[in-house]
């Protein structure tokens, strides 16, 4: 009778007990499951990849909220990051939503910025817990767009942001608003991939350097290891900052105008800012033989044609490219010995040509932009083709790579994400602004 009593109790104390763990169970889903609540078109949210094996007691849990203020737009990114104590943080979730047009659209009605930057606020009120909001900093750098706005106008914009920024819940300080340079930018992209590479912070482990090929401007950024880097570079080209306690020294220089579409310009003979006159035409040696069509570049429109038909066109097209070239890059002898990542046009040039896969990327080497120039360019002798440009294109970043110090062979990993999440400086930006803030622990 008695043993009946117990077991029959034990039976109940089981179904709850069974009850409590489906429960728990449920819970620890959907806690894991990626936002919902902010699905309109401009949203896109990231898997949570929290790995919940480690959600011990030793595990702390931060955010970041970074907003990029773009020319053609303003995104915000939230990160989530977890530490295990002495460990190098790891990035757990980003979510991020953007906002057209950017924050220079409005320079000249300043007021109307602020709906769009509180829009966003709300976001990372929704996605970041009530508890931890006046732990979380609240930073907004803005690129391109608000760098070409006449100081004064970009000021005030600032001022508006930052004025909305110190009414928030949010952490912030008085640096929370600024505008970055091309250096800052390769930098905190640098961190990006690094960190998403895992080499950060791992002693002996050889860190990635990165080259991005933007519209206006070209950027070349890494860890140097050797003396001779250091001391023979020219001023400027160096920049030092502070993370992990440790001072960074990296190689990082941005060229201004040697960006894809600025280097366009210059290879067709056409000055950035400058309209052609009645009648002109920019004669290329990099275009089909007599092509003629029209180009916008910076809101200028500029006639352009091909010259008449003589030399390979490859041959003509590497030699004025080298001759714009002249003298303008700076050759790193290190970069040889690197990994390096590239982005942006790198990218798309390689993709348009299916040297890598649109969507996942891949690997190539300065040798196979070159041959892919000089077959685009063969068949350009013939016929302009879907790209008039793409002739120009290939052979411009075979020879700009080459100018940079890259030999031949060199291999070099195009993607557009890591580990699934997006190599913007963003992140890097992010998690180098917490860093700055000492409340980690290595
Ligand atoms: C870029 O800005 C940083 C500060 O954000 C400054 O230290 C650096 O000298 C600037 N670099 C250039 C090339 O202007
Ligand atoms: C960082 O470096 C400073 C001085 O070098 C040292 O006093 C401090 O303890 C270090 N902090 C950590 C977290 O290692």
């Amino acid at each position: 009778m008695e043993a009946m009593k117990i077991s029959k109790r034990f039976y109940a104390f089981g179904i709850l007990a069974c009850i409590a763990i489906y429960v728990a169970y449920i819970k620890w889903h959907m806690d894991s499951k990626p936002m919902s609540g902010v699905t309109d078109g401009t949203t896109e949210n990231k898997g949570d990849k929290l790995d919940h094996q480690t959600s011990a007691a030793d595990l702390s849990v931060f955010y970041g909220i970074m907003f990029d203020a773009g020319s053609t737009g303003t995104r915000i990114h939230i990160f989530k990051f977890t530490q295990k104590s002495k460990e190098t943080p790891k990035l757990t979730r980003e979510t991020f939503k953007a906002l057209k047009p950017g924050l220079s659209a409005y320079a000249d009605d300043v007021d109307k910025s602020a709906q769009g930057i509180q829009e966003l606020l709300d976001v990372a009120k929704k996605e970041v817990p009530v508890e931890l909001w006046k732990f979380t900093p609240l930073v907004l750098k803005a690129t391109a767009g608000l760098r070409l706005l006449p100081g004064e106008k970009a000021q005030k914009l600032l001022d508006k942001v930052k004025e909305i920024f110190q009414a928030s819940p949010f952490f912030v300080r008085d640096d929370c608003v600024s505008i970055m340079n091309g250096t800052d930018e390769g930098v905190s992209a640098w961190i990006t991939i690094n960190f998403l590479t895992g080499n950060l912070n791992v002693p002996r482990k050889r860190s990635v350097g990165m080259l991005d090929l933007g519209g206006g401007s070209t950027q070349i950024t890494f860890l140097p290891s050797s003396k001779t880097t250091l001391q023979t570079s020219p001023a400027g080209h160096l920049a030092a900052f502070q993370m992990f306690n440790n001072t960074y020294k990296l190689y990082s220089y941005s060229y201004l105008g040697l960006g894809l579409m600025s280097a366009r310009l210059a290879i067709l003979g056409g000055v950035e800012g400058k309209p052609l006159k009645e009648g002109e035409e920019l004669i290329s040696s990099c275009l089909s033989p007599g092509f003629k069509t029209e180009w916008e570049h910076a809101e200028i429109m500029y006639r352009v044609k091909g010259q008449k038909a003589g030399e390979p066109l490859y041959e003509s097209c590497s030699n004025k490219v080298a001759k714009m070239l002249y003298k303008k890059v700076y050759k790193a002898e290190e970069v040889k010995d690197l990994d390096f990542y590239a982005f942006s046009y790198y990218y798309d040039c390689a993709a348009e040509v299916s040297l890598i896969d649109k969507e996942k990327g891949g690997s190539l080497t300065v040798s196979d932009f070159e041959t892919a120039a000089k077959h685009v360019c063969k068949t350009m002798e013939v016929s302009p083709g879907d790209n008039p440009f793409l002739c120009m294109d290939l052979t411009y970043i075979s020879v700009l790579l080459q100018e940079l110090g890259f030999p031949k062979s060199q291999v070099f990993k195009l993607a557009r994400k890591i580990d699934d999440v997006e190599t913007s400086w963003a992140l890097g930006a992010t998690f180098h602004y917490i860093d700055s803030l000492n409340r980690l622990q290595y």
